[in-house]
């Protein structure tokens, strides 16, 4: 039977699609919630295994995620339907499809509430609050803020609608400029606050967190949490990689692409790092305040340093705009699956997708005031839980899947058509995705059961 190509639009050329998919992997995982994590499970040793989920884990999955999307041509259910077909194995397969949009919108729905954050503080930079700010204020504004779920909700709507609004323009319609213009800002403005961080005294002790381990902080909680996030900083394991490979012309490297994607993204979330603890420890903050940690220290910093109303502005522009280049991708995948399989409009498709990713967002805004005390996984709040059930289990879950897939079920013949390695590579990473990476996503699990 003759293959679905479904995904008729392409990228204009390789470097946008490297960079939109740079704009998918850099977003609030690497600004908001890699320093927030780090905090939480005692820093440098943490950060090491991190640093080895994305090399073992993250970085193969990424490659082969975008194999897929591109050899499959179509949305990730489609996709794995048609590889399956070539491959003579189980229809099943595209389940592992649905499962990616799934987690997609499930991610959404917390995604733009932070976003939301992300956008009232930049309108609050813009206007001057900031200015002389003492940390103390800092964090009675930020709570004060997530008291009160009307506000919430209201930034929580802002974000959903810029990015329904972006998705329904399609793919070339303004997200491939956007992210070009965005992607160098961003890293200029990271450097400037990184020059600010070196130049504050707890500069050293900000590097001694992240980079020297001491094991004796460290949990199999937070070794699942570390790859659980290397998994979502690279946006892997549910589809977003694959549907973006599907928009991919066939003469370019997926390999280096893989590899540039992962080294900016993992550059930005150090340096992200770097700057927020500098600022904790200069102001004597706590490092394990979770998840308000970005938004309680930055203000103090720009507050101190000369020109700090104009770069703090800046900074949660940046913010909002990589957060939204990567919650644009978070649907792409469910959205191209009802325009391509079931005939929706991209129109129809987005809104309808917004609307229901909004509803379930309100949860998590509730779930930082009214149903504070409520649990649902564990001890989890909703907004826990729906980032642990994602994040934690179907993420890696999925990456295991299509670990599994490109490394078992294609056939070297089909890799190589899909991606040219020099022959001692070609060799690693299939080893590598064939028995170390499904290996280790399983101990960690398994671990975790325990
Ligand atoms: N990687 C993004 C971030 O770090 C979030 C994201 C976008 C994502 N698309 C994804 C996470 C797909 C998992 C899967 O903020």
């Amino acid at each position: 039977m003759s293959r679905l190509k479904l995904s008729t639009t392409s990228w204009t050329t390789q470097t946008a699609f490297i960079m939109a998919a740079t704009g998918s992997a850099v977003g609030l995982g690497n600004l908001w919630k890699f320093p927030y994590i780090t905090g939480e499970n005692g820093g440098g040793a943490f950060v090491l295994v991190y640093l080895l989920c994305v090399l073992l884990i993250g970085l193969p999955v990424l490659i082969a995620e975008i194999t897929l999307g591109r050899r499959g041509g179509a949305n990730p259910p489609q996709a794995l339907s048609n590889l399956a077909k070539e491959s003579k194995a189980s229809k099943w397969w595209w389940l592992l499809g649905l499962n990616g949009l799934l987690a997609g919108c499930l991610i959404l729905s917390f995604y733009t509430v932070i976003a939301g954050w992300g956008v009232a503080y930049f309108f609050e930079s813009l206007s001057g609050d900031f200015i002389n700010i003492s940390a103390k204020s800092v964090s009675t504004n930020f709570s004060s803020l997530i008291a009160n779920p009307w506000q919430l909700a209201f930034w929580h709507t802002v974000a959903m609608l810029i990015t329904v609004y972006i998705v329904s323009k399609g793919v070339k319609g303004g997200l491939e400029k956007a992210v070009n213009i965005m992607m160098p800002g961003l890293f200029i403005i990271l450097l400037i606050l990184l020059g600010y961080a070196a130049s504050t005294d707890a500069f050293a002790e900000s590097f001694h967190f992240l980079f020297y381990p001491d094991f004796s902080k460290l949990t199999w909680q937070g070794v699942l949490v570390a790859m659980g996030h290397a998994f979502f900083t690279l946006s892997v394991g549910m589809g977003t990689m694959m549907v973006y490979g599907s928009y991919l012309s066939k003469d370019y490297s997926i390999p280096r692409a893989g590899l540039w994607i992962a080294l900016i993204d993992t550059l930005v979330a150090l340096i992200a790092g770097l700057v927020i603890f500098s600022v904790v420890f200069a102001n004597h903050l706590h490092a394990g305040s979770g998840p308000g940690l970005l938004f309680q220290t930055l203000p103090v910093a720009f507050g101190k340093m000369s020109g700090g109303w104009f770069f703090g502005t800046l900074f949660f522009a940046l913010v909002v705009l990589a957060a939204l280049s990567s919650a644009i991708s978070l649907i792409e995948p469910a959205a191209s699956w009802l325009e391509q399989n079931w005939g929706i409009k991209r129109l129809k498709a987005t809104v309808i997708l917004g609307l229901l990713t909004w509803v379930l967002g309100l949860g998590t805004v509730l779930s930082f005031n009214e149903w504070k005390s409520v649990h649902f996984i564990g001890d989890r709040t909703l907004f826990d839980s729906l980032d642990f059930l994602t994040t934690n289990i179907m993420l890696p879950l999925g990456g295991l899947l299509m670990a599994v897939f490109v490394a078992w079920v294609m056939t070297q013949q089909q890799r190589d058509d899909e991606m040219e390695m020099p022959s001692p590579w070609k060799d690693f990473y299939r080893n590598v995705l064939k028995f170390i990476t499904p290996t280790a996503i399983l101990i960690v699990f398994i671990y975790n059961l325990l």
